[in-house]
């Protein structure tokens, strides 16, 4: 192939130089500049638009068909070899589709994806590249990780384990090998360390990585191969992450989790197969990554119902997570009382206190409040909002909730309860009145405690009215 000219553009005025720059010279932009290849110049595009002539009109393809008579192939899905990640996918990896997979340094992608390569090789053939460990390194942790299987159980060697291996950055090497090879599966670790040598700029950067994703795609599509790319998350500006290729691929998944506990979180950002929001949840283990069927222990205390705590439930994607929440309320002794938040806003924590404050007098701008979720989730669900009040109201007045209590329900700023959509089985729920549950509690066995204020949920769910004198 022959070295085409390279030209930069400026992504803010669309200028061009042949060389780089820091600063744009024709808007002042800095940084805007980014290589792009000039494609060979097509001149039959250029001729004119006319009207066609009657002679010439017969004889043009028409190139477009009515999308009733476009033929339909049933969508089919490759198994990832774990329930968890077929689930963040939307059932499975679609042939033809492109993964982009991302997360922070030492995370545990590649560990998640070699998993998953050895599960699914013994179905079909699938590519490993490895552009950032050399191929002893990756034998290595392949070895470590077949000591389980997907289950947790022990496995022996697979027999006929069809994972090739691959240890290149050079593009145009992975391509041929593609092509030779046509594996079913392809895993690409990492996009940014993968380098395309008609390109002058370094790997990683915006030009690279868009560069070498646009013609794994290209590649893809044309053998009904499943890409899965790793991408890495870096400070934006400094190395081109993942934002340059999400318009590109079919599915984003992040892969997430606080390094220092061993919970590990999937989520689809973007999915053109499937829904987002779905949750994937595997615990890393010294023999890799093992899914957590039942995730809700993860984020449940394990010491009991104490002063101060609250089980809400949490939608993540389809799945209800019964999740407990921790709270600490002490006297101040700064001017401004301090409010922290780990793992729900903090503005709204500063509301529910506002709330409270006002609706039920509690003096809490005199108190600190310190809130957490346990194990490191991050809740968005506004029906949190109850548990929120209620893990603060139960701190401050140093009351233990009933075993077996799980709160449900939205705080509106006039002290209201809203209505929540979805609930799920448990012992006593202190919900919205007006939520139409009672033949849906009758049925799970569940005592409703209806409320339609803060005031009455916190009387329902305390067994005493925190707005009195204690
Ligand atoms: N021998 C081991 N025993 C237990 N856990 C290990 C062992 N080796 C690695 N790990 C775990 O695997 C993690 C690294 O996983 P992995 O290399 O898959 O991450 P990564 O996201 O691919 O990182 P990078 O961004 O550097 O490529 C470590 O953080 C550690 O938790
Ligand atoms: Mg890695």
């Amino acid at each position: 192939m022959s070295r085409s000219a390279a030209s930069f553009v400026c992504q803010a005025c669309g200028a061009r130089t042949r060389q780089f720059f820091g600063r744009c010279s024709a808007c002042g932009g800095w940084n805007t500049l980014v290589e792009q290849r000039e494609a060979p110049v097509d001149n039959r595009r250029r001729r004119p638009v006319a009207a066609p002539s009657e002679a010439e009109a017969p004889g043009r393809a028409q190139r477009s068909e009515p999308i009733a008579s476009v033929g339909e192939r049933p969508l089919q899905r490759l198994s990832s070899g774990y329930g968890e990640f077929d689930r963040v996918l939307g059932g499975g990896l679609v042939p033809g589709s492109l993964v982009l997979l991302g997360g922070d340094p030492g995370i545990g992608k590649s560990t998640l994806l070699l998993q998953s390569a050895r599960a699914m090789a013994e179905q079909q053939t699938v590519l490993y590249v490895s552009a950032e460990e050399s191929a002893q390194q990756v034998k290595l942790r392949w070895r470590r990780l077949g000591q389980e299987g997907p289950a947790g159980q022990e496995r022996q060697e697979p027999p006929l384990s069809r994972l090739q291996l691959l240890a290149e950055t050079d593009l145009e090497l992975v391509l041929q090998e593609l092509e030779v090879l046509r594996p079913a599966v392809a895993i690409i670790d990492s996009i940014q360390a993968l380098h395309d040598g008609e390109l002058a700029s370094a790997p990683g950067s915006v030009a690279q990585v868009r560069e070498c994703a646009a013609a794994l795609a290209r590649i893809a599509k044309r053998q009904d191969t499943a890409v899965l790319l790793v991408g890495h998350v870096t400070k934006e500006g400094v190395l081109a992450g993942p934002k340059v290729l999400e318009h590109l691929v079919d599915a984003v998944l992040t892969f997430e989790g606080d390094r220092f506990a061993s919970h590990r979180l999937l989520r689809a950002v973007k999915n053109r197969f499937g829904a987002t929001h779905e949750l994937g949840v595997f615990e890393m283990r010294g023999q890799g990554l093992a899914e957590v069927g039942n995730p809700s222990e993860l984020f449940l205390g394990q010491d009991g119902p104490c002063p101060g705590t609250a089980t809400i439930v949490a939608c993540e994607g389809t799945r209800p997570l019964l999740v407990e929440l921790q709270a600490l309320v002490s006297p101040t002794s700064y001017a401004s009382p301090r409010r922290t938040a780990t793992g729900i806003a903090v503005n709204r924590l500063h509301q529910i206190l506002a709330v409270l404050e006002k609706h039920l007098g509690l003096p809490l701008s005199r108190f600190d409040c310190y809130l957490a979720v346990a194990g490191g989730l991050d809740v968005e669900e506004p029906a949190a909002d109850l548990g929120v009040a209620t893990s603060v109201v139960a701190s401050f007045r140093d009351l233990t909730l009933p075993a077996g209590t799980v709160l449900v329900g939205e705080l509106g700023l006039g002290g209201q309860l809203r209505a929540v959509a979805q609930l799920l089985g448990f012992v006593r729920a202190v919900v919205p009145r007006g939520s139409g549950l009672g033949a849906v509690a009758a049925a799970l066995g569940l005592q409703l405690l209806e409320a339609g204020s803060v005031a009455e949920a916190l009387v329902a769910a305390l067994g005493v009215d925190p707005a009195a004198e204690g």
